[in-house]
Parts: structure tokens; C-alpha cells; sequence
């Protein structure tokens, strides 16, 4: 029996929840797999029901399962709110909790949606990629931060920062990941301006040294933003910091057609969090539009790594496949002559499709 606790949180993280669950129960029934669900507030929900982001209880949850499935969350009706109670806190705070400083995004282009990328076909054809983004360091939690005042105004603060050993675990898990892959790791900084990102490079080339099967390249990441929409081809895994891995990813998951293709895996510490890389996008919230790929991709990504349960994740990635090939499609990723359904009708398209027996 397998513990998930599940944070829909706020606008299509709703959505998209309920289908990566209808995967889940259509699946169990298939495989004979028993899996126990519980759902928590966040973000957004969690301040409009008890005052916080990241209620005590809900952390409780998360910690007391074997892993966390993740929707979204913010909005407009929160953005005023400080700072420090912000929807955005919950997630940040809930990597810091679990210890969850590896975060894992694959870009890998389905060839049915080859036509729906914004960038040529023959410059997406076969992109797979592996962004390996740092989550518990660098400007998002570097010290002193905040807004204080000066003379004439005030001063906003925020502090990039890479310890030897944040650097060395991450690199770790790049190489090793690596090593299942096209053996190529191209780390990603701003060594020419920045001292963090000096050690940062000196540290990765540390790392490297014992890894002589595996070809490592550096890049600064202005260079790299323009190389990953000039040619993906030549990158295998990208290993970088918390910010530029938070810009490149949105970026590389254009390369797939939409972000609303993209899962990722926070790994690191005793529970894994899954969630897919797009927010909650207000705009199209409720309105049944949006793409539940990447949440029931992060899914797939959660069998996989958390439950060893390789087969039954590639079972849903197929299904994605069968059910691209086929011609459906969401608003995001809509192309000419294809079928335009809704949220639900997707799920329960990919639900429908998964592996008999
Ligand atoms: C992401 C998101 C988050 C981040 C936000 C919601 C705090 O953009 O997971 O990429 O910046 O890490
Ligand atoms: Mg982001």
C-alpha cells in the first residue's frame, strides 16, 4: 500500500488534480495496486480557509506519506497579500521542509506534438532533455533578503548563494543520472560576472573528475537560453542553480509543444513532491481548458521513482502517446485537424487507454 498526499491548491491545480487521480484509480483497478490518497490544503485555498499557505496539519500530511502529488498555486486574489504569506510560500517552504534540493525536469517532445511546438519540426524532432535544477539554494533562499529603506527610497535585497557542498550533491546527482543517459552534463551558470557561480563551476569540474566516462561542458546561461531554442540536440542533462533553472525550464518546455507538457520530481529527502511545472494559470481556471498532461505525467515520474513502479509508469506515458496519435488535444497544444477536448474528456482519454492487464 502506497500513501499519497495530494495538494491540489489553487485555479487549475484543481483541475488537473482530479484527473491525475482518475489515472490513478482507473490504474490501481488494472494493476490490483491499492494506494491510499489525502488531501491537504495549500497555498491560495489554505489562506482562504485557515489563514496560511502552509497549515502545520498539511505539512503533517506530506510528511507522514511516502509522497506528495502537487497541483498549483496563487493567484490575483492573493498578490496583495505580504510577502511571507504568500500562496508561493507553501511550495518554497515545502521543499525546505521535505529536503527536496533535486528537482528534475524532463523535456522530451511526444512526436505527435511535433507541429504544436512554436519552433520548427526539424529543430524539436527527438528533443529529450533532462533539467536538473538546484531547489534549495541561491537567490530564492539566500540571506540578507528583504526591502529595507534609504534615503530618498528604498532598497530590495535578495543574496545569491552556493555552498561546496550545496553544489557538490547536485552535481552528484546529475553525473549519476548521466550515466543511465547520453553520458553528456552541460552546467549552466554565470561564472564570467558572478562569484557564486565561480565555485559554483569550480565545484561541478571537481565533481566531474570522477566521472570520466561522462562529457562535461559548461555554458553561461545567456549562451544557454539561445543554444536550447538554436539546437536542444546538443544537450542531454543540464544541471544549474535555483534561478536560471526556474528560466531555463520554462523556456526548454516550449521545445515540447506547451508547458502544460511538463511534470517534474523534487527528490532529496525521505518524501519525494511531484508536480507539473506550470502554475495556475487564473486565466483559464474553472473553465474545464486546461492540459492535465504534465500533472499526469508528474504521476508517472511518482510510480517511478518513489514506488518502483517503472511498468505502470511507462503504461501512462504510453497511454499520452495513444491518445496524442489519436488526435485529441488541449487548447494549449491545438493544432489543425485535431479534436479539441476538455480537461476532463483528457483524463478520461488517458484513463481509458492505459495498459489492460
Ligand atoms: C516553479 C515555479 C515556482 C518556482 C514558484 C511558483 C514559486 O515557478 O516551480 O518553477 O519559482 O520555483
Ligand atoms: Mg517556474
Amino acid at each position: 500500500m502506497h500513501e499519497i498526499a495530494l495538494l491540489p491548491g489553487d485555479g487549475i491545480g484543481q483541475e488537473v488534480a482530479k484527473e491525475a487521480i482518475k489515472v490513478l484509480e482507473v490504474l490501481s483497478q488494472r494493476r490490483g495496486l491499492t494506494f491510499e490518497v489525502k488531501e491537504a490544503l495549500v497555498g491560495g485555498a489554505a489562506i482562504d480557509a485557515v489563514g496560511e499557505p502552509l497549515p502545520e496539519k498539511t505539512l503533517k500530511v506530506c510528511q507522514e506519506s511516502d509522497a506528495v502529488l502537487f497541483g498549483a498555486i496563487g493567484g490575483p486574489k492573493w498578490e496583495a497579500l505580504d510577502y511571507s504569506i504568500r500562496p508561493e510560500r507553501a511550495i518554497l517552504g515545502l521543499r525546505q521542509k521535505l529536503g527536496l534540493y533535486a528537482n528534475l525536469r524532463p523535456v522530451k517532445l511526444f512526436p505527435p506534438l511535433i507541429e504544436a511546438s512554436p519552433l520548427k519540426p526539424e529543430v524539436v524532432k527527438d528533443t529529450d532533455i533532462l533539467v536538473i535544477r538546484e531547489l534549495l539554494g541561491d537567490l530564492y533562499f539566500g540571506k540578507p533578503r528583504g526591502v529595507e529603506a534609504i534615503p530618498g527610497g528604498k532598497r530590495g535585497i535578495n543574496t545569491m548563494t552556493y555552498t561546496t557542498e550545496e553544489i557538490r550533491r547536485i552535481a552528484v546527482v546529475a553525473f549519476e543520472i548521466a550515466k543511465k543517459r547520453r553520458r553528456k552534463v552541460t552546467s549552466v551558470d554565470k561564472a564570467n560576472v558572478l562569484e557564486a557561480s565561480e565555485l559554483w563551476r569550480e565545484v561541478v569540474s571537481e565533481v566531474g573528475k570522477g566521472y570520466p566516462e561522462i562529457q562535461l561542458l559548461h555554458l553561461y546561461v545567456d549562451n544557454c537560453a539561445m543554444q536550447l531554442i538554436r539546437d536542444p540536440h546538443q544537450f542531454d542533462v543540464i544541471v544549474t542553480g535555483n534561478m536560471f533553472g526556474d528560466i531555463l525550464s520554462d523556456e526548454a518546455a516550449m521545445l515540447t509543444g506547451s508547458i502544460g507538457m511538463l511534470p517534474s520530481a523534487s527528490l532529496g529527502g525521505k518524501v519525494a513532491l511531484y508536480e507539473p511545472i506550470h502554475g495556475s494559470a487564473p486565466d483559464i481556471a474553472g473553465q474545464n481548458k486546461a492540459n492535465p498532461i504534465a500533472m499526469i505525467l508528474s504521476l508517472a515520474m511518482m510510480l517511478r521513482h518513489s514506488f518502483d513502479l517503472s511498468r505502470e509508469a511507462e503504461g501512462i506515458e504510453e497511454a499520452i502517446l495513444s491518445v496524442l496519435g489519436k488526435g485529441y488535444r488541449t487548447e494549449d497544444i491545438r493544432q489543425d485537424g485535431t479534436k479539441i477536448v476538455g480537461t476532463s474528456q483528457m483524463g478520461d482519454l488517458i484513463a481509458g487507454h492505459l495498459p489492460r492487464a
